[in-house]
């Protein structure tokens, strides 16, 4: 095993973060470097180039499985602390059940409660219910994609919830040794949480026992959840009158979601995400983005037409994230939750990127970002220290709480110019423009200090900067300071753009 159970971890948490490493391993392209692995003095300036006697960056080394396991151990601890305590809602149709599909979830379920996650499991019943009605020969009415639930199907709704609970319940209290679900304790609350009311009669057509969810109790759910239960929601709802009302899935996850505060509701589908245009996979929509999607996608009945209409409301009602995954994807909702890149579609009430100030809790991330790329000599060696000090010099790009991008300015008002360095973009992230917002923004800072040149020291990304407008000079050209401090033996090329 990889991860030592001796650590900080009891022995149960460590198999299951292994666990969730070996899974994980696809989601990286090729290992990233390893930072303890670089011997090298430290440099003294800014910039990306050092002084004269500044070290020659050590060789890329091979690096073993356990500094891989390090390094992603490290990637992933951010999304640990953001996910701590709070609330997810994850939606998913009857047939994720029926195909043993579940078996599956259940280990990425006990992870996520491993870890501190307090989950909220809504499940479908359309093919059950269907199945139901076959045999009893009755047929199915639907209208705008909502079922007409008569006499027969609302007795199918019924005796499909009660066996999909069961049978929910029953994988979730698996505790094999040895398996993904050893030392698993998993106590499951489901009942009355939900209130409904009656359709009633949309376009001359009478719903009958099709409800809409009135009022979440929770309150009630919250409790459960903070005595670490995982609570499980059917799509059936109770109203005052004490009448069964069978209701649709996503109306369900979605109004739990609001009435929870939940930090995320994720919807897993049949199609692994939101399409655009040219069928791409849209990766992340803003709700404004979502909504003219909405409106341009017409009465076809997708999953954007049945899916996103419910994101939309729940971001508008203040649910931070919503999720749009593939429920056919091995461990998407873990590749989902734990990548930068994700597998799904994310609709979030704004922008998910942010352009600003550095601060000290960015550390991390920062050395996350440029240690790579120390390694392989293409920025300078800067040590945390060195980070710490000059800290506001930085500006970084934030993605779902997460750095992505960063770059500094160092100013030398007296030459009136100033030195671009430590640009660096997460190879996920590349070829989306984010180095060119980074770039736009030290230009404006630079301005705004009044600065009339701005110069780069570059061994790598010479023609990136060029094609924005820098020129090569001769080293001469830099300020003095920086001048003295040239690296002879990196031999960067000088260029300057004027601001
Ligand atoms: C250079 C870097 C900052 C560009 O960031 P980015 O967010 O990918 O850049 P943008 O999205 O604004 O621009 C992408 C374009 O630049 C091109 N590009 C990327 N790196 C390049 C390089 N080293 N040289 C030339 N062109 C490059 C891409 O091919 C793409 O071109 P296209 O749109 O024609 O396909 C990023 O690749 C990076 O972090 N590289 C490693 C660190 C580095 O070299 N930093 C500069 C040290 S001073």
């Amino acid at each position: 095993m990889l991860f030592r159970a001796s650590g900080p971890f009891p022995e149960n948490q460590s198999r299951i973060i292994s666990a969730l490493y070996e899974r994980a391993q696809c989601a990286f392209a090729k290992p990233r470097s390893r930072s303890t692995a670089i011997t090298n003095k430290q440099v003294k300036p800014a910039g990306d180039d050092g002084a004269a006697d500044a070290p020659q960056p050590p060789r890329r080394q091979r690096l073993s499985s356990q500094d891989r396991f390090i390094d992603w151990f490290q990637s992933v601890t951010p999304y640990i602390h953001a996910f701590r305590g709070k609330i997810f809602v994850i939606a998913f149709g009857g047939d994720l059940v029926s195909d043993g599909r579940f078996y599956d979830l259940t280990h990425d379920l006990n992870l996520l409660a491993a870890l501190g996650v307090q989950l909220v499991l809504v499940h479908g019943s359309r093919p059950q219910i269907e199945a139901r009605l076959l045999e009893r020969r009755h047929d199915s009415r639907f209208h705008k994609g909502l079922r007409v639930t008569d006499d027969a199907a609302l007795a199918a709704a019924k005796e499909a919830s009660g066996r999909l609970r069961v049978e929910i319940e029953a994988w979730l209290s698996m505790g094999l040794p040895n398996s993904p679900m050893a030392g698993a304790d998993i106590r499951v609350a489901s009942g009355n949480f939900i209130t409904a009311k009656p359709l009633g009669v949309l376009d001359g057509v009478d719903y009958m026992h099709t409800g809409e969810v009135r009022k979440v109790h929770a309150n009630a759910m919250r409790k459960r959840l903070s005595d670490n239960e995982l609570v499980l929601l059917s799509p059936l709802g109770y109203s005052p009158t004490g009448e069964v009302f069978n209701l649709a899935l996503e109306d369900v996850a979605a109004s739990a979601a609001i009435a929870l505060g939940a930090e995320k509701l994720i919807f897993m589908m049949d199609t692994p995400g939101v399409a655009g245009r040219r069928g791409e996979l849209q990766r992340e929509l803003t709700v404004k983005q979502a909504k003219s999607l909405i409106a341009r996608s017409g009465q076809a009945e997708t999953d954007v037409q049945f899916y996103l209409p419910w994101a939309v409301r729940a971001c508008d009602q203040g649910v931070k994230r919503v999720h749009l995954i593939s429920g056919h994807i091995d461990d998407s909702l873990l590749l989902e939750l734990f990548t930068h890149k994700g597998v799904g579609t994310l609709v979030t009430p704004d922008p998910i990127q942010t352009l600003r100030t550095a601060k000290p809790d960015d550390i991390g991330g920062i050395l996350q970002l440029i240690e790579p790329l120390e390694a392989e000599g293409i920025l300078v060696k800067r040590n945390r220290g060195l980070l710490e000090s000059e800290i506001n010099r930085f500006v970084v790009l934030e993605h779902d709480g997460i750095v992505i991008a960063c770059a500094a300015l160092y100013p030398f008002p007296d030459e009136h110019a100033g030195e671009l360095a430590g640009l660096a973009v997460h190879p996920d992230f590349r070829s989306q423009g984010a180095g060119e917002r980074l770039l736009s923004e030290i230009e404006a800072r630079a301005r705004r200090m009044k600065l009339k040149r701005l110069f780069v020291l570059t061994t790598r990304a010479e023609h990136w900067f060029v094609e924005r407008g820098f020129t090569e000079v001769d080293i001469e050209e830099l300020p003095a300071p920086k001048r003295a401090l040239y690296n002879w033996q990196r031999r960067s090329v000088v260029l300057v753009k004027r601001i």
